[in-house]
């Protein structure tokens, strides 16, 4: 049972959904393990929705429900993880297009992508994601078939403009699909400004507590195209697990308070280290400073996020040094989760990546600002 009273997004979602189990009373869904489902003597599906495990999950459906009503969207489909639910996108296109993504973005979709679609056949070009003006420079009106972007642009967080780039994708005929896994629903929702398709890394903020890996793809449509990319995940089978998608519904009824959480402490430090000694640059689209700034402000509401970078002066030995002292925030990959974390990416990405060497990566979690900002600050003067 859920009914939704009018309530706000956030009380809807605090509440997966106003879930109240109709045969117990619990206020919390079941994991529903079973990977098929039972036929009546006359040949007819016990619950119509329900088949086979690889079609449709009755696990899924308070988190996909969630999604749908945090994104704005129509529907909403899990994958095993976010590179399941942005390479399901890709996969749906024929042999033969041409899409266009940004020059920075998460690294390993990039990668992905550039090899994927030379063995496919699809055609791809890449945009200045720091440059306002190339993405319309790189479509090709009536033979783009999907812009992919992503903002802010991990790990440098250029501000893309998701309504601008909504009017060239339909201006040509294309699909404009937004990777939305750092600002979140709570910061931007991409469907308000013209996207069509939002994915996730769930995996990150969503889930939130770094113990799922998981993706999610939500439509503002339920068209031709949204058609193709299901027909993928139920297809080639890139599902998640019944017990994963249970614990992203417990992670998201708490993504309201984290997300604005990790923005406010993201602030403070970038603000507490803009012009700081030691310090080139504090990427972060909530200074005013950012080139980005402007746009930021029209399509991240209520903060804006809880990832930002920083450029040390000194180069790459000297950011390595600093990452090496800090004590409180942990040397690992990923974001989003209540632990900060701080990376050295181009030492994952290796010498063809663009990003500058001496950028350290912050993910934001949940602790007490000023414990940050002080492990940072001897990690700086030491
Ligand atoms: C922005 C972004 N998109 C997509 C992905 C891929 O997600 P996953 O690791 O869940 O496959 C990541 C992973 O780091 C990411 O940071």
């Amino acid at each position: 049972m859920s009914k939704c009273h009018n309530s706000s997004i956030e009380t809807d979602v605090a509440q997966g959904m106003h879930y109240v189990d109709t045969l117990t009373g619990s206020v919390v869904p079941p994991i529903v393990p079973s990977t098929t489902f039972a036929r009546d003597e006359n040949y007819a599906l016990v619950s119509p929705d329900h088949s086979y495990g690889r079609d449709e999950n009755p696990s899924y459906q308070t988190a996909e429900k969630m999604l749908m009503r945090m994104e704005g969207g129509s529907d909403a489909m899990l994958f095993s993880s976010g590179m399941a639910a942005a390479t399901a996108v890709v996969q749906s296109l024929e042999p033969g297009s041409h899409i266009v993504i940004p020059s920075v973005m998460y690294w390993g979709l990039r990668k992905w992508m550039v090899a994927f679609c030379a063995r496919w056949g699809i055609e791809l070009d890449q945009f200045d994601s720091a440059d306002p003006d190339d993405l319309a420079d790189k479509v090709k009106a009536g033979t783009t078939s999907l812009i992919w972007i992503e903002t802010p642009t991990n790990p440098t967080w250029d501000i893309i403009d998701i309504e601008t780039a909504a009017e060239i994708a339909h201006g040509a005929g294309a699909v404009l699909a937004v990777d939305s896994t750092v600002p979140t629903p709570v910061l931007t929702r991409p469907i308000d400004f013209g996207a069509d398709i939002v994915m996730h890394s769930a995996t990150k903020y969503l889930n939130g507590h770094g113990d799922v890996v998981a993706g999610a793809l939500i439509t503002a449509k339920n068209d031709e195209c949204w058609e193709k990319v299901a027909a993928v995940r139920a297809e080639a089978g890139a599902i998640l697990g019944s017990f994963e998608a249970w614990l992203l519904q417990r992670g998201m009824r708490t993504l309201f308070m984290r997300v604005r959480q990790a923005s406010a402490t993201a602030l403070a430090i970038a603000e507490h280290f803009d012009h700081y000694n030691g310090i080139e640059t504090v990427r972060y689209p909530g200074l005013e400073s950012h080139p980005g700034h402007e746009v930021a402000k029209k399509q991240m509401l209520g903060g804006y996020g809880g990832m930002l970078s920083l450029c040390i002066a000194g180069g790459e030995a000297a950011a390595l040094e600093m990452i090496k002292r800090c004590n409180v925030f942990i040397r690992a990959t990923s974001l989003g989760g209540v632990e900060s974390l701080i990376e050295h990416r181009y030492s994952i990405e290796g010498p063809n990546s663009p990003i500058p060497p001496n950028l350290v990566r912050i993910s934001v979690g949940a602790e007490r600002v000023d414990d940050l900002i002080a492990d940072l600050e001897q990690a700086l003067a030491s």
